[in-house]
């Protein structure tokens, strides 16, 4: 039988396993910091937790940013872990769903990530080339650097994404 799915805002409850997931995904990264100065932030982040027979599996933020001049409100994707013994099973694809149906029911009509094309492609990310990362992105990362129209808006949009606080770390979009 499949295994049933739900997707919920994050609570102060859930603080236990988002600190013992990060480290879990991705062991060669630390991305507690973020993750930790993200949920401060409120107002700007929506974040959601994935709970799989009752227990939580996954977790991903989404931060309202802006473009430098520009009225549209967007947002930026990320981090996004699953716990290792809950991958492979369809519950990224289902937080990340639910995510992107909020955001655009929240106003946004545009979604970026930074993250590997292979698995962003089947939510429908393609490689951003109008609005710009706030920092240069390493050569090799430029295809990593994807948008998704939400809503149908096929407008042209360029300028410098304008992201809060806790994403202004050169390093977390140069290494
Ligand atoms: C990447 C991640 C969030 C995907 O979540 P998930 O629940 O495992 O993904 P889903 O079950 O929804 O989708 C699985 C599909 O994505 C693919 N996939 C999973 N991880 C992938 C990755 N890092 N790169 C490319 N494709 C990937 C799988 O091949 C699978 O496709 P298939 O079913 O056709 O074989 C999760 O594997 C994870 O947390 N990995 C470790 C941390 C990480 O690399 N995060 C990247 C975020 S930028």
């Amino acid at each position: 039988m499949t295994d049933k799915i739900d997707i919920r805002e994050s609570a102060p409850g859930d603080a236990a396993f988002i600190e013992k997931l990060y480290p879990d995904a991705f062991p060669d990264e630390d991305l507690l910091p973020l993750v930790r100065d993200l949920l401060s932030e409120a107002q700007n982040v929506l974040s959601l937790v994935a709970i799989v027979n009752g227990a939580p599996a996954g977790h991903v933020i989404f931060t309202t940013c802006s473009v430098v001049d520009k009225p549209d409100k967007v947002a930026l994707l990320g981090p996004l872990a699953v716990a290792p013994a809950r991958q492979r099973q369809g519950v990224g694809g289902a937080i990340v769903d639910a995510g992107l149906r909020q955001v655009e029911d929240a106003g946004a009509n545009r979604v970026f990530v930074l993250g590997d094309p292979a698995y962003y492609g089947r939510f429908g990310f393609a490689t951003e080339d109008g609005v710009t990362p706030p920092y240069p992105l390493p050569e090799e990362w430029r295809t990593a650097w994807q948008s998704l129209s939400l809503g149908g808006d096929k407008a042209p949009l360029s300028g410098a994404l304008t992201v809060p606080q806790p994403w202004r770390q050169r390093a977390l979009w140069t290494s």
